[in-house]
């Protein structure tokens, strides 16, 4: 694939305006790194801030309401994210679908409502470690993002991220994130055609700098989605690098 790997750092609920010494930091190393599209999702109340702190990195939303605007208190719009500074969003990450009770059809709603403006939007999808047991994660996820994806894939990445990896510091083994990749690749040239081809699918659950090269090198692997590691320049630079000595 000809595009530039994407290296993503979700931030969660980590940040306050102290934090923006990372993102700088960030941001230069971008700079020196232009090989790597780089971007970080911060908490909404720091969109603006990191907008204006930030030259060469995206920024990006953890979340937005399917509405444009209406009566939901404490939500937010994609128009008011995107005004706010966010150039995508990410939806259907595994803690809003538990915490929120996100079904795959709220996901898909909020990808369409994001595309409809021309915001970015990285899809997240992936099994809990029950459904890994069972043998049968790659039917269970392709069949969530069958039903996640929007029907237009502009500005579209996907992040597989097993939910069992998530902040755990385990990885599934390279062969089974190969295989997981391969099978979501079908997922979506069977509804996109050729342009699913084009679709980047994102890594993430424990990435970090000493095992992004290996994760990166996968077939089909187009970037990583970083939680813990991403929240200081010392642990998101090195897997920033990482993507850079890829061929
Ligand atoms: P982690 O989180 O890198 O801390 O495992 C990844 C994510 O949830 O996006």
């Amino acid at each position: 694939m000809s595009q530039r790997y994407y290296i993503v750092g979700n931030w969660k609920m980590n940040g306050l305006r102290s934090a923006m010494t990372e993102a700088r930091a960030i941001d230069r190393a971008a700079q020196r790194l232009p090989k790597v599209e780089v971007a970080i999702a911060p908490p909404a109340t720091l969109i603006a801030t990191m907008r204006e702190g930030v030259t060469h990195i995206g920024v990006g939303a953890q979340n937005c309401h399917m509405a444009e605007k209406g009566a939901h208190t404490g939500d937010l719009s994609a128009q008011m994210l995107r005004e706010a500074g966010a150039d995508f969003v990410i939806v259907g990450h595994s803690e809003r679908r538990a915490d929120h009770h996100e079904t795959d059809a709220d996901v898909k709603a909020k990808a369409e409502a994001a595309q409809s403006i021309d915001m970015g939007v990285i899809l997240c999808c992936g099994e809990s470690e029950a459904e890994r047991d069972s043998g049968e994660a790659e039917e269970i996820v392709a069949r969530q993002l069958a039903a996640s994806l929007p029907d237009g894939c502009q500005r579209l990445s996907v992040a597989y991220e097993p939910i069992w990896a998530i902040g755990t510091g385990r990885v599934p083994q390279v062969s089974d994130v190969a295989a997981m990749h391969r099978r979501l690749r079908t997922v979506l040239t069977d509804k996109y055609g050729d342009a699913g081809a084009d679709v980047r699918i994102l890594y993430g659950g424990s990435v970090k700098g000493d095992n992004a090269a290996e994760l990166l090198a996968v077939p089909d692997v187009g970037g990583a989605l970083v939680g813990g590691a991403s929240l200081t320049a010392d642990g998101f630079v090195p897997i920033i690098a990482a993507a850079a000595e890829q061929d």
